[in-house]
């Protein structure tokens, strides 16, 4: 049995952790969260405990007095003020006696070689300046969950939705896609109901591994139309937009992102659908690295075409 504290644990990937674990029934769970809430009211083996991130010795006090041994951060890392949050969580679970392991909040590319790369990533500092923290406490096992993509911005969200979820390179329910250079790279994408699989069955394994890639699929970017295009059944409107016209802005636009912009405004779809696709021509999500899937073959993650059946429920 571990006893986990998941940072972050309220919303989209933290809070599927969190479910994750609790279906397991192994595992005692607290949630870090910044605000008191009963959210998990319903939930008697789970514990929200309401933090200042601003001070570290909070945390440590709460993390020791529950004995906890392992945190997994889902903090968002958009902002610096998240950023310095999941520093000063680190200091805070670096000074206990309890905790052994840590997760930073990475779910995403292999930024230890992106970092090695010409990419402007906004979060990359963010990312990297929470592995480099975790050098300061050389005790406290860490692993990097690498996920690619997660395969939710491939089709439309359930009602109500998990996370929030933009169009990416491919829209299913208008039967278009905007495909990063010629079509040939190719990227992981992983649901983040099995991100989550992974990472609860993960609190199992005797020894964490610095890095574990999570694979729900892997395919070249023109697979991913044909998979797309074989569910739906029928021909897609391809464009291919190469890295120089991404890079000067020029965004194909995928319909389904159109009612979108009132929550989250087109240059900010835009922007983000830039980074990645040109993430995805430059080859950043064709990470390599050992797989968690070897390590626990139990868990069967969805594929994009079992996704796009779901999701588009046919
Ligand atoms: N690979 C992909 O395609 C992909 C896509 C999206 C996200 N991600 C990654 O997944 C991770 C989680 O992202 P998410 O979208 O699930 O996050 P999120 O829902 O936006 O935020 C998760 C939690 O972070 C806490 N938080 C937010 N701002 C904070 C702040 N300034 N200080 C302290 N805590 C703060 C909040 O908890 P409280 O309010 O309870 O404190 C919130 O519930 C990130 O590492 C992100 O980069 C990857």
């Amino acid at each position: 049995m571990v006893r986990v504290a998941v940072a972050g644990g309220t919303s989209s990937l933290g809070r599927l952790v969190v479910n994750a674990i609790v279906a397991i029934k192994k595992h005692d769970v607290f949630v870090l969260s910044r605000k008191d809430s009963d959210i998990f009211a319903s939930e008697p083996n789970v514990k929200l405990f309401a933090v200042d991130y601003a001070v570290p010795a909070t945390i440590t006090a709460v993390l020791e007095e529950n004995r906890v041994d392992t945190v997994i951060s889902c903090l968002n890392l958009n902002t610096r003020e998240a950023s310095d949050a999941q520093l000063n969580l680190i200091e805070g679970v670096g000074k206990t006696s309890t905790v052994k392991r840590f997760a930073p909040s990475e779910f995403g590319l292999d930024n230890v070689e992106v970092a090695k790369v010409d990419f402007d990533y906004p979060v990359l500092e963010f990312k990297i300046a929470a592995i480099d923290k975790l050098k300061e406490f050389p005790s406290l096992s860490s692993i990097r969950f690498i996920t690619g993509m997660f395969m939710d911005f491939f089709g439309p969200p359930p009602n109500p939705p998990q996370i929030n979820v933009i169009s990416i390179v491919i829209d299913p329910e208008h039967a278009k896609a905007g495909i990063p250079g010629d079509g040939s790279a190719t990227i992981i994408i992983t649901h983040t109901t099995d991100v989550a699989r992974f990472v609860a069955a993960a609190l199992s394994l005797p020894d964490w591994p610095e890095k574990v890639i999570i694979q729900g699929d892997r395919l070249t970017l023109d697979e991913v139309v044909a998979v797309a295009e074989s569910v739906k059944g029928s021909k897609f409107d391809v464009t291919y937009s190469s890295v120089e016209d991404l890079k000067a802005g020029k965004i194909t636009e995928l319909p389904s992102n159109i009612p979108r912009y009132a929550f989250v405004p087109k240059p900010m779809v835009d922007g983000i659908t830039q980074t990645f696709t040109i993430g995805m021509a430059i080859g950043l999500f064709d990470i390599k690295g050992p797989l968690l899937n070897d390590l626990i073959p139990e868990v069967k993650p969805l594929s994009l075409e079992a996704f796009l059946k779901k999701s588009l429920q046919l």
